[in-house]
């Protein structure tokens, strides 16, 4: 029996990779998106790599009635993988009531509402950002969460707790955590990629932006951090491996009704790489000079952060089949295939 998953924020930049991922493995798939920094265009996209019509329901998910009549409208749904969320780190430290409004309301309406309509597994998009300026480094799950650094990584401090709270008195869900590292790249067929409505501000859309001419110049936000080369250390993972993991997550949750109600799994690949050497590897890829300043630091950032992998390849048999020389090759063809059809 198939089983149907509720994706918000679906029309979003790892939704909408997770959706082709679930689609490739047999999974019905519904979306909840308010649009607010996606287009409902990438379901074109979807259907032209999978084959198949994925329905959006725009919905602003902080509106409890607008969640419950979404709802209402999809029937019965056995999982939800929520990505609803917005996720810039600078932008958090100069919007914070904004963030805490949207990240936390819409995850609270989903969880209280969703055990009417059968849902019995609930994956969490969190971030590497609730770990804070770690004390060790690779962090594994069990390192001790610092003091989150922005509004946006509090946020997901909270949304974990929230999950670890409720889980005490709703013993018919399971939740999977997935902190997620520093996602980039885009699907191998640069059909679909990394397309905010809102200007972009994670590393790797930059660099592209700059490099095809939409900027004529990108920032380095600091090169005095006690790093190797002085630039902030971060773990990329391809969009599409993030994406595998979401499936491995529903299918471990499904085959193993032992599993632990809550269970928190860091997905990045275990590497360590500092915004220079980022740079670099689009460079070399792309054989594309690229036209960048070194600025001052970022409100938010956090000196170097990157993952033990090994508890997502233990209990998902998860493992990532791209480095950032493919993030690159992959976040580039996106770049200009995007920018050829606007
Ligand atoms: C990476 C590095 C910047 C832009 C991300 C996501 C967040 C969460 C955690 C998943 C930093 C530097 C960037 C630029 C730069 N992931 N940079 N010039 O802040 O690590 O947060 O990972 O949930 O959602 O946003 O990612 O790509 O913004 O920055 O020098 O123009 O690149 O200073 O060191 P970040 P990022």
């Amino acid at each position: 029996m198939q089983k149907k998953i509720l994706v918000t924020g679906g029309c979003g930049y790892i939704g909408s990779h997770t959706i082709v991922d679930l689609l490739d493995y047999g999974f019905e798939v519904v979306s909840a998106d308010s649009l607010f920094n996606a287009d409902e265009k990438v379901l074109d996209g979807i259907e032209q790599i999978t084959g198949h019509r994925v329905v959006n329901h725009k919905v602003d998910l902080a509106d409890r009635n607008a969640c419950q009549d979404m709802l209402d409208a999809i029937g019965h749904v056995d999982g939800i993988i929520h990505f609803a969320a917005f996720k810039s780190v600078g932008e958090s430290v100069e919007k914070p009531l904004m963030y805490y409004n949207n990240n936390i309301n819409a995850q609270i309406n989903l969880m209280d509402l969703a055990p009417r309509y059968g849902a019995k597994f609930f994956i969490f998009s969190s971030s590497c950002s609730v770990y804070g300026n770690p004390e060790e480094l690779p962090v594994t799950e069990q390192t001790p969460l610092q003091k989150a650094e922005s509004p946006y990584a509090f946020t997901k401090q909270i949304g974990e707790q929230i999950i670890q709270d409720y889980s005490k008195v709703n013993d018919d869900m399971k939740f999977v955590l997935l902190r997620y590292f520093n996602p980039a790249g885009a699907h191998e067929s640069a059909i679909i990629g990394e397309n905010p409505i809102n200007i972009a501000n994670n590393l790797v859309p930059v660099i592209t932006e700059t490099a095809i001419g939409k900027r004529p110049q990108m920032t380095v936000f600091g090169d005095d951090y006690p790093t190797r080369d002085g630039s902030n250390i971060r773990d990329y993972i391809h969009v599409m491996d993030l994406a595998h993991a979401h499936t491995l997550s529903l299918k471990y949750l499904i085959d193993h009704p032992d599993a632990p109600q809550v269970d928190i799994i860091n997905l990045g690949i275990g590497e360590g790489v500092s915004v220079k050497e980022a740079i670099e590897a689009f460079e070399k890829v792309t054989g594309q000079k690229l036209n960048y300043v070194i600025g001052g630091r970022r409100p938010g950032d956090v000196i170097a952060v990157y993952a033990d992998a090994t508890k997502a390849m233990k209990t998902l048999g998860w493992k990532p089949d791209r480095d950032i020389d493919a993030i690159m090759d992959t976040a580039w063809r996106w770049e200009q295939r995007r920018t050829s059809q606007s």
